[in-house]
């Protein structure tokens, strides 16, 4: 795995050699891809069953549901960005969150999760995991005192998303860190939106950092995929459980694209980051527009810790007008560079409407309070803007037309 020789080397150096073996038969230096389902075993070694193995990945490859060595060298790659020990790959982002969730939590145990997340997780733990008995309080962990009175004896995890999809609300995740952990509580973050290209949460002390790969990981829109990355022995727990009995092993296909995607991972993310500054601050100069937030304008709410959290701003912006829905409509026949479409983190600008009334019915949770500290970032709805590749000035004069009347 990718301490020992890799030590010392610069996240921009990792992101191309992080684990990176030579092939011994070909020489190649490009990782290739191995697709074989199975690898010759040798009789009455190893174990049949991966209830009976410590470490999996310690182990010969067998059966690529338990470990693939394209997929083996792609979790090689991210540990070493995230500075962990192990990682662990999924099929999607939301399998490496399930697999966080029903690996670590039983019956009886108590999840702390932040009020505000990528949908498809907020509602993950709000439908499946009450109906195994894992009981889940959704938190606002900007709230000073919040995330204390939410402790209970029972509980085994805090989870957050930084910066939060889509407010791009921020949590100091050194802060939930210390209190988790005076609590006996391990941390997870959703660290999709930052990238380790922005920040590196390990190392501000949460336990277990995850990615959807499918978004500016990978970077190009034509993989799925999810990591889990920590300290070794939480890693093979995980995958033990998680990895092989849950069965949403990552393709090799997808692993091999994801690790050319990580090739160029840096260079990506700092001129995304760049243009959607450019772009933050025409909108917020736009008549049509109500309200910009990105981690780098100076009016975030949050502007100090993401100075001190984010060594980028990244590539995400959310910003408001009046009348959503009928500018929704606009941009979507308008749009001639940017896309109008899900999805986020791909080379090519997207955008999408996110209507409150939409996600406070269909996916949050929130108390009172939680839901106004929604609406006061995203009002009765408001567009997620994915920045991509393209020229700034060609952005921005393609946003101009869209919002023009
Ligand atoms: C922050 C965040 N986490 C997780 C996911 C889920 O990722 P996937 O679609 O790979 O399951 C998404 C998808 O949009 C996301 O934005």
């Amino acid at each position: 795995m990718p301490s020992g020789p890799m030590d010392g080397l610069r996240p921009e150096t990792l992101a191309l050699d992080g684990g990176l073996v030579i092939d011994p038969v070909t020489g190649a230096i490009q990782p290739g891809v191995t697709m074989s389902v199975n690898h010759l075993v040798v009789p009455g070694e190893g174990a049949f069953s991966a209830a009976e193995l410590g470490d999996i990945a310690g182990e010969p490859f067998t059966y690529a549901r338990w470990l693939n060595p394209t997929v083996r060298a792609l979790e090689a790659r991210m540990a070493a960005l995230e500075g962990a020990e192990d990682a662990l790959a999924f099929s999607t982002g939301v399998a490496a969150m399930a697999g966080v969730f029903l690996g670590l939590l039983k019956q009886g145990d108590h999840l702390v999760i932040s009020d505000v997340t990528y949908a498809g997780v907020a509602e993950l733990a709000r439908t499946i995991l009450p109906d195994l008995g894992i009981a889940v309080t959704p938190v606002n962990l900007t709230e000073p005192g919040a995330l204390q009175a939410a402790l209970r004896p029972e509980t085994r995890l805090v989870h957050c998303e930084s910066p939060a999809n889509p407010i791009l609300r921020l949590t100091d995740l050194a802060e939930v860190a210390r209190i988790a952990h005076a609590h006996g509580a391990l941390v997870s973050v959703d660290s999709t939106l930052a990238t380790p290209v922005a920040t590196r949460p390990l190392s501000l002390g949460v336990d277990l950092v995850i990615h959807s790969l499918t978004k500016f990981i990978n970077g190009h829109g034509d993989a799925l995929g999810g990591i889990v990355a920590g300290r070794r022995e939480v890693i093979a727990g995980l995958r033990g459980r998680a990895g092989v009995y849950l069965g949403a092993a990552m393709p090799a296909m997808n692993a091999w694209l994801i690790l050319r995607g990580i090739d160029t991972l840096f260079p990506r993310m700092r001129q995304i980051s760049e243009t959607a500054g450019r772009v933050a601050a025409f909108l917020e100069t736009h008549p049509k527009v109500t309200r910009v937030i990105h981690p780098g304008l100076p009016s975030h709410p949050q502007r100090d810790l993401a100075a001190r959290q984010m060594d980028i701003p990244g590539g995400m912006i959310f910003f408001r007008t009046a009348d959503p829905r009928g500018m929704a409509a606009r941009m979507a026949a308008r749009l001639k560079v940017a896309h109008y479409a899900f999805s986020l983190g791909h080379q090519r600008s997207i955008v999408v409407l996110l209507d409150t009334e939409e996600m406070m019915r269909g996916t949050y949770r929130l108390s009172p309070a939680q839901e106004a500290a929604y609406r006061d970032y995203a009002g009765a709805g408001g567009f997620r803007l994915s920045i991509g590749l393209e020229a700034a000035e060609d952005l921005i004069a393609d946003l101009d037309r869209a919002l023009a009347d």
